[in-house]
């Protein structure tokens, strides 16, 4: 039967296979310890939950204005206003069904047919699939490990061509847990001025940053607002990925026509979720919270990796994710992560999901007593 070719091209989710083996263990009632997880393991806070309730029962059950309710759409702007320091009116603001729905829209509003969007890798998985599926083409640029997985602006500048539309940035990282400071940032900025790309600046790991570091948005720098589109969302921050609530920022000019694309495919995102997330930005208090929790559960990991032979943790400066280096074992992420799973029932995600061969990612999403239990169980595997 003739498909459509771009959804032909779309490829399978490569970690599916690790974690359909690690749910099939677990149905099993095997004692698992899950080191894949791509989502915080706090529940949602009960402020949130009470709005949704009070939601619900007050018949806010409707569509709402297609690029989001106004109340959310504002108190978004002044977040991105105070801490941000990203100069934009509700005006620029388009909430969507999760953030990965808003890097969709913001690729599918900017791309025009065969021009080319760079990818710095290792990347979250997503991004070269959404790029296929807008008619656009994918083009990779390592960020090297000896640059601590950070794109050098040098390869940047070259990797540029007549068809470069757009530069993806996410950071704090998924994968890596690695983040760019402000002198990086203005180094890639001066390039993207230069060569007068677009740039989707995927920032929903900006609440999980670690040691004191300083999140800085891409668009608040000199001269990148016009060519930034800012992405984020409630996902992480406040523990809702099932709630699928996320937004896109930048100039309204672009903003206005992306709205367009939410009228025609989602109507809006999901009206008793908005309504609860306006009271999210009020309690910076839990983020805090449950950064501190993070951060103490990377400590734990990073130092009981470290004291493990033939493999190299990168202790993450932000998100919950540590990458780490297995090639001393010689084997492949794939063989590595099967092995694990299947032997000492550990699951991680094998990092060729993620466009690199010869590392694995490993999420500290899970309490202090797995990850200690999960450390042990390394151990054992490289003592065979
Ligand atoms: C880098 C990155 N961007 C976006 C998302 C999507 O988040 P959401 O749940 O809001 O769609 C994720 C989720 O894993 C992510 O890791």
């Amino acid at each position: 039967m003739p498909l459509n070719p771009r959804v032909l091209s779309l490829s399978k989710s490569a970690t599916l296979k690790i974690t359909a083996l690690t749910k099939k263990l677990i149905r099993e009632g095997k004692d698992v310890v899950n080191f894949a997880a791509g989502e915080p393991d706090f529940d949602t806070p009960d402020f949130i939950k009470q709005e949704a309730i009070k939601a619900i029962n007050h018949g806010f059950t409707k569509y709402t204005p297609s690029a989001g309710v106004p109340a959310l759409r504002e108190a978004i702007a002044q977040k991105l206003n105070l801490e941000n320091k990203i100069p934009l009116k509700p005006e620029g603001v388009i909430v969507t069904s999760g953030a990965k729905y808003a890097v969709y829209v913001a690729l599918s509003t900017l791309l025009e047919d065969n021009q080319e969007v760079i990818i710095p890798s290792p990347y979250w998985v997503s991004y070269p699939e959404m790029v296929k599926l807008a008619g656009a083409k994918a083009s990779y640029l390592a960020a090297d490990e000896k640059d601590n997985f950070k794109i050098n602006p040098l390869h940047l500048e070259k990797a540029i061509n007549h068809k470069t539309k757009i530069l993806i940035l996410n950071y704090p990282s998924n994968p890596t847990g690695i983040t760019y400071t402000y002198e990086d940032l203005k180094a890639i900025s001066a390039i993207v001025k230069k060569r007068r790309i677009y740039v989707i600046s995927d920032e929903i790991y900006e609440a999980l940053l670690y040691d004191g570091l300083k999140h800085y948005s891409f668009a608040a720098l000199p001269d990148m607002f016009e060519r930034t589109i800012t992405i984020n969302g409630f996902s992480k921050a406040f523990s809702m990925t099932g709630w699928r609530l996320g937004y896109l920022a930048g100039p309204e000019e672009i903003i206005n026509q992306a709205s367009k694309m939410i009228d025609h495919t989602t109507s809006c995102a999901c009206a008793i979720s908005q309504k609860a997330a306006v009271a999210a930005f009020k309690y910076s208090d839990w983020v805090e919270e449950s950064r501190r929790i993070f951060q103490k559960r990377r400590d734990l990991l990073f130092n009981g990796l470290s004291a493990c032979p033939k493999i190299t943790p990168f202790k993450s400066q932000g998100t919950f994710y540590m990458f780490c280096d297995i090639r001393k074992t010689g084997l492949n992420s794939f063989d590595f992560a099967s092995k694990l799973l299947e032997n000492h029932l550990v699951s991680c995600v094998p990092a060729d999901a993620f466009g690199i061969d010869g590392f694995i990612r490993l999420s500290f999403s899970t309490s202090e007593e797995q990850i200690t239990k999960g450390i042990e169980r390394i151990k054992n595997f490289f003592q065979e």
